[in-house]
């Protein structure tokens, strides 16, 4: 019997979702398999609300950033329904069973893995594909996305330059990468950053204005500075330790006072976090005397036409998912493996980020031109 496919896009955009939705539907009707898409991620499941998805829908939307099938970060488990946050779980399940689905396809990042390994051991025939400009995703090496947002990032820090230069200014950027740095790095590097920063590194505010001093000193008046949106001064960076074992150890005593306490310190600090980048930048300006500016690059990095390289990889990863399917493999992400792709067991891949090895070779690379990286 021809296999009925379900497919959902969930957790932030990414450049390459349309290309993985095409490379999908492409292949399984090649197959003669019948797909369904699902609206705004487990919510559309629950929800009912689907999209058809044959030959016309798919034609074209090849280089189209976004997904037409739209996204939402909402949980199975943790689902907001009126004024109420409820587990949606069972509904999750009986839908899946009444479209009369062989298998769900989640494309998404670290949460969607999450998310669609707890669908898995409800006994859904789960495969997911990992997409994220953050390129956090474990086991795989790489995310659909990643490309695009760090040409994106390459080409404002180009810009940024010139204006820096023009002025003599410190311009801090910021660039997304929740709390992993590839993407600053990646962009930092191949734009010519002078300084990096990274969360995997906490930085010292005084070694990073002691690298610009240092640029004046030979007579270079700006620094472009660029900031993975994680990453933390050392002081920050132990503050957020602490108050991670102090929810700890308040979990493991069952102190419910102990823990409210902790949750809202922590709510504080994420709050005070949102402001590190104009904090570190008013510093710099304190520090050496040159005017600074901060820029956010924020949800520019992503939007817009997927790279090809993207594209290649959303298509290779589509098209491969079905292979699997094909072969009654489930419970696994479809992974990036070199040129090819292989299969992970989700429970490999769950709980657990990919973030930039101290030893990883950009960093070195980065230190070798003289990037500071603010240790
Ligand atoms: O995970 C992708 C990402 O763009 C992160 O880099 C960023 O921290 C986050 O999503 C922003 O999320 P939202 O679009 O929900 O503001």
């Amino acid at each position: 019997m021809a296999k009925r496919i379900g497919i959902l896009t969930a957790g932030g955009d990414s450049p390459g979702l349309n290309a993985a939705i095409r490379g999908i539907g492409k292949t399984a009707l090649d197959r003669k398999m019948s797909i369904v898409g699902f609206r705004d991620g487990f919510r559309g499941l629950m929800e009912n609300r689907t999209m058809k998805l044959d030959h016309d829908t798919l034609a074209s939307i090849l280089t189209l950033g976004g997904t037409i099938l739209g996204t939402s970060r909402d949980k199975p488990h943790k689902m907001p329904v009126g004024s109420e946050v409820m587990d949606m779980t069972e509904v999750i399940c009986d839908n899946y069973h009444r479209h009369n689905l062989d298998a769900l396809i989640c494309i998404g990042g670290g949460g969607t893995q999450k998310n669609a390994y707890r669908l898995a051991q409800r006994g859904l025939n789960i495969v997911t594909l990992p997409k994220t400009i953050d390129n956090d995703v474990f086991a795989t090496d790489v995310t659909f996305g990643f490309d695009t947002a760090m040409e994106i990032a390459t080409e404002a820090i180009d810009r940024l330059h010139s204006t820096a230069h023009s002025h003599h200014r410190i311009i801090v950027v910021e660039i997304m990468g929740h709390n992993a740095g590839w993407l600053a790095l990646a962009a930092g590097l191949a734009g010519g950053a002078d300084v990096i920063l990274l969360p995997e590194i906490p930085y010292n505010p005084k070694k990073v204005a002691e690298a610009i001093r240092m640029r004046q000193h030979r007579g270079t008046n700006f620094s472009i500075v660029a900031v993975a949106e994680g990453a933390m001064s050392v002081k920050d960076a132990k503050l957020k330790a602490r108050l991670r074992e102090k929810k700890a150890k308040a979990k493991q005593k069952k102190d419910e006072k102990s823990l409210k306490n902790v949750v809202e310190e922590i709510a504080k600090f994420k709050k005070q976090q949102s402001n590190s980048t104009l904090i570190l930048s008013e510093q710099l300006e304190k520090m050496t005397g040159l005017e600074a500016r901060m820029t956010i690059l924020g949800h520019c990095q992503r939007g817009g036409t997927p790279s090809s390289n993207d594209r290649l990889l959303a298509t290779l990863l589509g098209s491969g998912c079905i292979e699997y399917i094909e072969k009654e493999q489930y419970g696994i992400m479809v992974a990036v493996d070199g040129r090819g792709v292989k299969a992970v067991p989700l429970e490999d891949v769950v709980g657990r980020r990919k973030v930039v090895p101290l030893d990883h070779p950009w960093l070195q690379s980065a230190r070798d031109v003289g990037t500071c990286l603010g240790d």
